[in-house]
């Protein structure tokens, strides 16, 4: 019934549970997980999906012990570092949403190095970090309400097409597909507004376990789905 879709986004959850099963440390977990997001990308591009974005790293995920944090970021620049040329070669064009300035220098340095990849065409890899819906939909209401104050624009002027312009997802579509592994069926506050009309798509597979196949099965799902945006359907 339906295309590919355009944009598929992505809860990676269950790292943890992942690792405790096999009586291994949480980071490990995340290790295991980095694999899946080599496969995802892989399974996405041959696809001919157009956007992937990937939820690594939640704002409330700060709360979490430092370790833990810190070996997530430490992965994640190392990531960005060994991939960085993988990526400029095979046409993926690498973009961030969240709070990039609250990341440490080492993940910030890979994503400034990743600007390279700019002209790239084949997909655009989105890594939501220090990432929160709530956050992103107060920073946009201040950044109108500024422009109102300024005499910039009016307040009639808001309207749903000004606030997304003033998410950290302006250049992107709203995702068509959202997936989210390790069994639990809610958002986290992941692209809240965005997802107004999206798939959405759970499964209880462990993000480390998760692989092409599962892209594929997901992506087959989608197709099968009706999309009515409130219409009354075929
Ligand atoms: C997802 O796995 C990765 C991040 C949130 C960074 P979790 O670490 O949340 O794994 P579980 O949910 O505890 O199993
Ligand atoms: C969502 O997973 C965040 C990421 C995958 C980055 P969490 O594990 O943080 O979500 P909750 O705590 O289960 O809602
Ligand atoms: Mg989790």
């Amino acid at each position: 019934m339906n295309p590919t879709p355009v944009h598929v986004a992505i809860i990676m959850d269950g790292n943890g549970r992942w690792a405790s099963q096999r009586g291994l440390k949480r980071s490990e977990g995340h290790k295991a997980g980095a694999e899946s997001v080599r496969k995802a990308l892989k399974a996405a591009m041959a696809a001919e999906v157009r956007v992937l974005t990937l939820y690594a790293f939640s704002t409330e995920n700060w709360g979490r012990p430092q370790d833990e944090v810190q070996g997530l970021f430490e992965l994640l620049s190392r990531y960005l570092e060994s991939e960085a040329d993988e990526l400029l070669r095979r046409g993926v064009r690498l973009s961030a949403i969240g709070d990039i300035e609250a990341m440490p220098a080492p993940v910030r340095d890979g994503l400034a190095a990743a600007e390279a990849t700019a002209m790239n065409e084949a997909i655009t890899l989105n890594l939501a970090l220090s990432y929160g819906s709530r956050a992103e939909l107060a920073r946009a209401a201040r950044l109108l309400a500024d422009e109102v104050r300024r005499g910039a624009r009016t307040v009639e002027s808001i309207t749903p097409e000004a606030v997304e312009q003033k998410l950290w997802t302006n250049l992107l579509p709203d995702p068509d597909l959202l997936i989210r592994t390790g069994g639990d069926m809610r958002a986290s506050n992941f692209l809240l507004w965005q997802c107004a009309y999206t798939e959405l798509y759970f499964t209880p597979t462990l993000w480390p376990d998760f692989g092409e196949d599962d892209f594929a099965a997901a992506l087959e799902e989608y197709g099968r789905r009706e999309r009515r945006y409130g219409l009354c359907g075929a």
